[in-house]
């Protein structure tokens, strides 16, 4: 077992933290949040949506304290104008391709991006015009996943969550550049895919592009699922 500790300082604090710690779990132990959306603690982080970049002394570029280590004498800054400025883009970049308020499956408070929006004050319209996909039908073959790949900000939680947890391999990610959308065996319909309802997927997934059929439904007919 690796003993060694390192001690960095974030937002002016000292921090012990253990080697090979990201700054994320180092800032989370000192009890000072760093938003995140790609990034669960429970899955291996990837690091895609940049939402949880920091200010690191002398480092060239903002890096991703999801997947960061910890190193000694390391000074960060969580929560610089550069930080916010960038953290708030990179969201109203997400939210301008998302489908129109009326139209999402998740409510907006269990909808991780939309609360992020809302903490950042971020104002989506700046990029409304960026939107390069068609809309695609929502696959609503699973009797009890709802897929709504408009939503899909590609965070990969679901792959991670459905290979990674469940091992159930299901999830995958297909095609390239803008046509790149997650995919069930690789093209199918999810309810003709090897998919078992596990819910894993559901549960990771941080806006409305995966979601509970019944709950929504039931909620949308204000009944109990
Ligand atoms: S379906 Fe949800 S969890 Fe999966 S990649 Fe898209 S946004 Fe992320
Ligand atoms: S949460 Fe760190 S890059 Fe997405």
């Amino acid at each position: 077992m690796n003993s060694r500790t390192v001690t960095l300082t974030i937002d002016g604090r000292s921090i012990t933290a253990p080697a090979g710690a990201t700054i994320w779990e180092a800032a989370r132990s000192a009890g000072i949040d760093i938003p995140t959306l790609c990034h669960d603690p429970k899955l291996e982080p990837v690091a895609v949506c940049r939402v949880c970049v920091v200010d690191v002394e002398n480092a060239r570029t903002l890096p991703a304290a999801c997947i960061r280590q910890v190193e000694e004498g390391m000074a960060v800054r969580t929560d610089t104008d550069r930080v916010r400025r960038a953290r708030r883009t990179l969201v109203e970049l997400l939210e301008s391709g998302q489908p129109h308020a009326d139209e999402r499956r998740k409510p907006a408070e269990q909808d991780e991006l939309a609360r992020l929006g809302v903490q950042l004050q971020s104002d989506p319209s700046r990029f409304a015009a960026t939107r390069s996909t068609p809309p695609v039908q929502p696959d609503l073959s699973s009797p009890v996943i709802a897929v709504d790949l408009n939503a899909c900000i590609l965070c990969d939680r679901c792959i991670r969550a459905c290979d990674d947890v469940q091992v159930n391999d299901v999830i995958g990610r297909s095609g390239k550049g803008c046509s790149t959308r997650i995919a069930f065996d690789n093209g199918l319909p999810l309810g003709e895919s090897s998919c078992v309802s596990c819910g894993e997927c559901v549960a990771a997934c941080p806006t409305g592009a995966l979601t509970d059929k019944r709950l929504v439904d039931a909620a949308a007919n204000g009944s109990d699922a």
